[in-house]
């Protein structure tokens, strides 16, 4: 038996295939108290785990030493047997249009780094997860406006942040960030909200 949250729903699967992935019964459609269920944010790109697009945060609870780990993986890689006891939070689970975006999702905006969309919720989920991005592939902006989102979230910049560094090795930033205006104003972002931060559903933890 499996047990699976996306967007805070529970999915029980009895017959698990050990072969499957979780991509595609994430974005299943699902009935739950007459509500239509459509978790699509989560995107197959590749399937091979190259391009990001799938990013979803796995939390699990070590009961030995007490501790909530939350990590980020590729829903289209990951054995769905393997997901026995954890939570799986997928881009829904962080933000809604309808509540409150979650401030990844809004600078990510605000700095320009999307366009058609597609590889945005799984940079997303990425940047929510560790705020660093590697393994995430786009095809249309281009990863200046993205990574200016991902900076934003830097306490130290200047050499220290990882991302500043990372950057400031390419030359072509160094000329681009010169004569570019800035595209967005710090000030304008919204106020991190602690509600919004990482949880781990208390029913996993006494299973
Ligand atoms: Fe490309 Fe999963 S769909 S990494
Ligand atoms: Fe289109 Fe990244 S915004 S692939």
């Amino acid at each position: 038996m499996l047990r699976v949250i996306p967007f805070l729903y529970w999915v029980i699967e009895k017959h698990v295939d050990p072969e499957k992935m979780p991509l595609p019964q994430l974005r299943k459609t699902y009935i739950l108290f007459y509500a239509l269920i459509q978790l699509t944010g989560t995107k197959y790109g590749c399937g091979v785990g190259g391009c990001g697009a799938c990013t979803v945060m796995i939390s699990s609870y070590n009961p030995v030493i007490k501790r909530i780990r939350h990590y980020a993986a590729n829903a289209c890689l990951i054995p769905i047997c393997s997901l026995y006891r954890v939570a799986v939070t997928t881009i829904e689970g962080i933000g809604s249009t309808k509540a409150r975006i979650h401030p990844v999702e809004e600078r990510i905006a605000r700095c320009h780094g999307t366009q058609c969309g597609f590889c945005t919720p799984g940079m997303v989920m990425f940047i929510y997860n560790f705020f660093l991005l590697s393994g995430n592939l786009c095809c249309c902006t281009g990863y200046r406006s993205i990574i200016d989102a991902c900076k934003t979230f830097c306490k130290i910049k200047n050499g220290i942040c990882h991302l500043d560094q990372e950057i400031n090795e390419l030359p072509e930033f160094e000329e681009v960030n010169k004569t570019s205006p800035k595209l967005f104003s710090e000030e304008e972002f919204l106020p991190l909200d602690p509600t919004q931060e990482s949880v781990f559903p208390p029913e996993l933890m006494i299973m």
